[in-house]
Formats: C-alpha cells, sequence, structure tokens
C-alpha cells in the first residue's frame, strides 16, 4: 500500500490544505491519487469552524485535487460543525469503530487496486475520538500508513506539536514529518525558532507549506510541489499493530 496519513495538532490547522496540496502535487507529476476523509461535519454552515468561507468542504477540496468525486471520499457527511460523534448522534445514527475502519479500509484495497497513492485525512487532531472505541490514532494504527502531522508555525505550536509526536510514536506509527503551514514568504524570529525546537525537542523531520493564494488546484500543486513526498512515499512504512 502507498499512501500517507495526516493528521494535525487541532482542528483548523491546515490539514486539508496539505492533503490538497500533496494531491495536486503528486497529480502535476503524473502520480494517480486517491483520497479519503473517514467523516465531514460542518457542511450546513461553512466558515463555522477555522475555514473561511471561500474554501469548500474537505470532500471537495480533496476530490477536486484527487481528481475523484468528492462523495466517494467521505462516506460520512453531516450538517452540523460538532464533532463526528455528535454530528451522527444528532442525525440519529451511531458511528461504530466497525464502519470507520471498514470504509478506510476500503479506501486502501480500492486505491491499491486501481494503483493510486492514498492521502487521508484525519479529523480533528490525533486523539480526537471518531466512535466509542476508535481514535484517529486508532484509525491511523489500522490502516498501517505513515503519518504527517499539519501544525501551525506561531505561538503555541511546540507543545501542541511535541504532544501529537509523542503520542503517535507511543502509539507505534512511523511519523515522517511535521509541516508548519501555512509558511509565510518571510517567517518571523518566532515561526523560525518555532521550526528549529520542534526539529530539535522532537527529533522529527520539519518542513513548511507556503501560503495557496486559494483553493485552485495550480495554486495548491505550486505550493506542494516544494514537499518531499516521493521520499515520504518511497520509504517502506513500518507495520504497526492494530490495537
Ligand atoms: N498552506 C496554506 N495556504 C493557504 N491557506 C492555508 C494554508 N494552511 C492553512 N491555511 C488556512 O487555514 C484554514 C484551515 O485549514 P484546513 O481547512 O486545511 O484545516 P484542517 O486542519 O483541515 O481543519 P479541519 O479540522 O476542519 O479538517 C484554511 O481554510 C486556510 O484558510
Ligand atoms: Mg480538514
Amino acid at each position: 500500500m502507498r499512501g500517507l496519513f495526516v493528521t494535525g495538532t487541532d482542528t483548523g490547522v491546515g490539514k486539508t490544505v496539505l492533503s490538497a496540496a500533496l494531491l495536486a502535487a503528486m497529480a502535476a507529476h503524473g502520480e494517480r491519487v486517491s483520497a479519503h476523509k473517514p467523516a465531514v461535519t460542518g457542511l450546513d454552515d461553512p466558515g463555522a469552524d477555522a475555514t473561511p468561507r471561500h474554501w469548500p468542504a474537505d470532500h471537495e477540496l480533496l476530490g477536486a485535487a484527487a481528481g475523484i468525486s468528492a462523495d466517494e471520499i467521505a462516506p460520512l457527511r453531516y450538517g452540523p460543525a460538532v464533532s463526528p460523534m455528535l454530528a451522527a448522534e444528532l442525525a440519529g445514527e451511531t458511528l461504530t469503530a466497525t464502519r470507520l475502519l471498514a470504509a478506510g479500509a476500503a479506501a486502501l484495497s480500492a486505491s491499491d487496486a486501481t494503483d493510486r497513492t492514498l492521502i487521508v485525512e484525519g479529523v480533528g487532531g490525533l486523539l480526537s475520538p471518531l466512535a466509542d472505541n476508535l481514535t484517529v490514532c486508532d484509525l491511523a494504527v489500522a490502516l498501517r500508513l505513515p503519518l504527517l502531522i499539519a501544525a501551525r508555525p506561531g505561538l503555541g505550536t511546540i507543545n501542541h506539536t511535541l504532544l501529537t509526536l509523542q503520542c503517535a510514536r507511543a502509539a507505534g506509527l512511523s511519523v515522517r514529518a511535521v509541516v508548519l503551514t501555512p509558511w509565510p514568504p518571510q517567517p518571523s524570529a518566532l515561526e523560525r525558532s518555532n521550526l528549529e525546537a520542534i526539529a530539535r525537542f522532537g527529533f522529527v523531520e520539519v518542513h513548511t507549506l507556503g501560503r495557496a493564494s486559494g483553493p485552485e488546484i495550480a495554486a495548491l500543486a505550486r505550493v506542494g510541489a516544494e514537499l518531499p513526498w516521493r521520499r515520504w512515499l518511497g520509504e517502506r512504512p513500518r507495520v504497526a499493530q492494530a490495537s
């Protein structure tokens, strides 16, 4: 299997932009790609979360970047801008680990069968619950994909990122890199120092994703092209045990 799992230090930190930038950059180089998002919420109220209104919903942006239908990417879609568990409850449903794991496994085998590279975007942060006995971290472990961590460049990011790294490693996940996004053209002393501190204290590669001018695929491909995605995909993922 060939793919990456994109998590973040929080909601609204740039997971979708990073995932879409990777998909667009890969597709621009002839890579066949696909994407999966376990659940999307907030479709009734775009802009209620951290996402500005002019950015499309996650599955739409991922679908446009991957060149596949948005609905295929996120089988579970809800209106309210709340956690997936609460959104499901409000819709009179219960999210189960079985259902979410099966959807993730189906996305993996479909991309394997069609020789596509799969980018899975998590929900919220690594310990965000998806079902009673399933966190985003559990899903990443079960899918056995290497991890990228999207993080903010500014104040507070060192602690959030190191916590996420520690959690990922404790679960046996193989962390490819932390990606600070959006990285300004002229980073401040704080932003540069945050990057160095995360690399030094986290013993991790830290990369940056420039600010895309908007959700257009060409703009995403341009910023994504700076990332060493070939190397991230080429390394053999460490096999992790599902918990
Ligand atoms: N590299 C970037 N270029 C341009 N805008 C960015 C970039 N990174 C983050 N942003 C801004 O941050 C917002 C939130 O990013 P994004 O939607 O990717 O976060 P998320 O972690 O996927 O959120 P969610 O938890 O809702 O899925 C974007 O809508 C965009 O305005
Ligand atoms: Mg997102």
